[in-house]
């Protein structure tokens, strides 16, 4: 039994048994207090599920557990690890059922050469939810996640549609402005799938008639929206502006900065981030590290520079603690983003603290 006044002199903390979890390692004394006395429950153990269930028990019968304040940091870190681990598991799966069901909706377009409106409102609607419920991290997990062998449409308009949502965020933008957002970068590029696939997907250079043909997906974006119903002008603005730039230089209307709406400048943005960390038949995968690099260096000059600066100034926190794939083999973690010099990280290998460079360079993200 410990004297009551060290429970009154602040030098304990509260933990709730019901966020420890299995297997976590106790380093210290829990207590409980009975009457005004503190008594032990438990110390310096690995958690079991009866332990917990116990630990429970006696929370629910005398109000709470305490540990000595020098430990609750270190508690509280665990539980939080834990928690965060839970909440990715939870994101993988539904962005696995997203996945799925959105290779269905992509699939039936490419057949039908038309929208089914109910069914990309039910992806636009739950992508949407996992923007406002996940962190942003466990988000760019999926954006960046290793690229496909094969260019797929529905993978690149899931990620410009998470990277849009994304950006409103960043940007406070209203919930409804975040599900335009959104549905504007699922199916931004869903013209493409009147485009033959010859031209397409050609492994080389495309001759000038066929650059011409695929310069006209923006329009079937936006001409397929008003085929199935689609009456927000704002989002059918933004799909069919998603290539043009801000010299008055894109296509297909050549409108200036000031005629082009905040979502299409946005769609733009997010739409070249994912096209150079994805493979295609005519190119290799860019890292997101050279792609920040390249955005900071203006070489996408007719991008919205204060756009670029919200992405560049909230992309880099989110790549911290990620697994990097070398380019000598080796996996390392991302500790430090220097905003001077994108292209070259600080990572964590094998507990070795490395600055990369041309000859270790960043390769992909490794799971
Ligand atoms: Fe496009």
């Amino acid at each position: 039994m410990l004297p009551t006044n060290l429970l009154n002199t602040d030098l304990y903390s509260i933990v709730s048994a019901f966020d420890l979890f299995e297997g976590m390692t106790i380093p210290c004394e829990i207590f409980y207090k009975q009457n005004s006395d503190l008594k032990l429950a438990l110390k310096n153990t690995t958690l079991s599920k009866i332990s917990i269930i116990n630990l429970q028990k006696l929370e629910m019968s005398y109000g709470s557990l305490y540990v000595r304040n020098c430990y609750f940091e270190v508690i509280d870190n665990e539980i939080k690890k834990e928690k965060d681990r839970k909440n990715l598991v939870a994101f993988l799966n539904i962005y696995s059922n997203i996945k799925t069901f959105a290779s269905k909706v992509i699939d039936n377009t490419l057949q039908t050469k038309s929208i089914n409106k109910a069914n990309t409102d039910i992806v636009s609607f739950n992508i949407k939810n996992t923007i406002v419920t996940f962190s942003d991290s466990h988000i760019l997990k999926a954006v960046n996640e290793k690229p496909a062998d094969y260019y797929y449409l529905y993978n690149h308009s899931i990620h410009v549609a998470m990277l849009n949502g994304l950006m409103g965020k960043w940007l406070k933008y209203s919930d409804e402005q975040i599900s335009k957002l959104v549905r504007i970068g699922f199916l931004h590029d869903i013209g493409k799938t009147r485009i033959p696939e010859q031209i397409l997907n050609k492994p080389g250079p495309l001759t000038d008639y066929e650059f011409q043909i695929i310069k006209t997906h923006p329009v079937h974006s936006y001409e397929m929206l008003i085929e199935c119903g689609e009456k927000d002008t704002e989002i059918l603005e933004a799909v069919r502006g998603h290539h043009e730039k801000t010299n008055g230089t894109g296509y297909p209307d050549r409108l200036p900065y000031e005629k082009m709406s905040e979502y299409s400048r946005i769609t733009t943005i997010s739409d070249i981030y994912d096209a150079m960390i994805s493979k295609r038949v005519y190119k290799s995968s860019n890292s997101p590290f050279e792609v920040l690099d390249e955005f900071s260096r203006g070489k996408f000059s007719n991008l919205d520079p204060h756009l670029i600066d919200v992405f560049l100034q909230r992309m880099p926190g989110e790549l911290i603690g990620k697994r990097i794939l070398l380019s000598d083999g080796r996996v390392g973690t991302v500790v430090f983003v220097n905003p001077r010099e994108y292209l070259y990280p600080i990572v964590n290998i094998d507990d070795n603290i490395i600055k990369t460079n041309e000859k270790l360079r960043c390769l992909s993200f490794f799971d």
